[in-house]
């Protein structure tokens, strides 16, 4: 079970001491949220700070775009050192998830595509063979600190049987709400790597918090694999 800790939630004003603690933590990738103010309300973090990230961690970058234009902004993410770049399918017209996908690919980062809460599992089956991974959003994007929307752990089951009938295996990602309460709720049904901003950050030891949230996901895993 992989934790990517969202900076969103980090105290910017002393990121590289964030960034020391993730790594000392043993988190094993780092959430950064690019939202644009039009595909979600939020406006947050660009290709600079991506760039600076980069430099300053070996960390992989996990680029969440939540953007109007993935198509026309992911080239710069991927040239400023991301490591997989997420793109949302709600943000792409006809024809333009696969392609997205495979500049994502040609460029040798790994690709994902997100799914918000009120968007069906089934809008992925034409590209899921094509991915590296799967993002379960399981809150509307756009904040952190909101509450865990309960239907997420069915999406997550439904993108397991959904690859397993394509013979795909992409890894599954959840994001928004997770905590050691939630985080066994996604685990259990076959999450991968849990996103975690507020139940990190807001922490009163956050490193713990990221130790707590891996043991929890991991635990529900393994009960979930020895009740087969
Ligand atoms: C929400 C973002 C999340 C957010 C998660 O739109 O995509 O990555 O930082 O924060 P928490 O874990 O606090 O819900
Ligand atoms: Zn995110």
């Amino acid at each position: 079970m992989k934790i990517a800790p969202s900076i969103l939630s980090a105290n910017l004003m002393e990121l590289g001491r964030e960034l020391a603690m993730m790594e000392e933590a043993g988190a094993q990738w780092v959430h950064v949220d690019v939202m644009d103010g039009h595909f979600v309300p939020n406006l947050t973090f660009g290709v600079p700070l991506v760039r600076q990230l980069a430099a300053a961690t070996a960390l992989p970058l996990d680029v969440h775009l939540m953007v109007g234009n993935p198509l026309e902004q992911l080239p710069w993410y991927l040239e400023a050192g991301a490591y997989s770049v997420t793109v949302h399918v709600e943000a792409c017209a006809e024809g333009e998830l696969p392609r997205a996908i495979e500049a994502i690919h040609e460029a040798g980062a790994k690709a994902a595509a997100a799914i918000k809460p009120a968007t069906p599992v089934g809008t992925l089956a034409p590209v899921l063979s094509m991915l590296d991974m799967v993002l379960v959003m399981s809150v509307e994007p756009g904040f952190s600190g909101q509450s865990y929307i309960p239907s997420s752990a069915v999406k997550v089951a439904h993108v397991v049987e959904l690859a397993r009938e394509q013979g795909a295996s992409p890894l599954i990602e959840v994001d928004g709400g997770i905590g050691v309460e939630t985080a066994p709720l996604v685990a259990a049904q076959g999450a991968d790597v849990l996103v975690c901003g507020n139940a990190v950050f807001a922490a009163m030891d956050p490193a713990q918090a990221i130790a707590a949230v891996g043991a929890s996901g991991d635990g529900a895993r393994r009960s979930a694999m020895t009740s087969l």
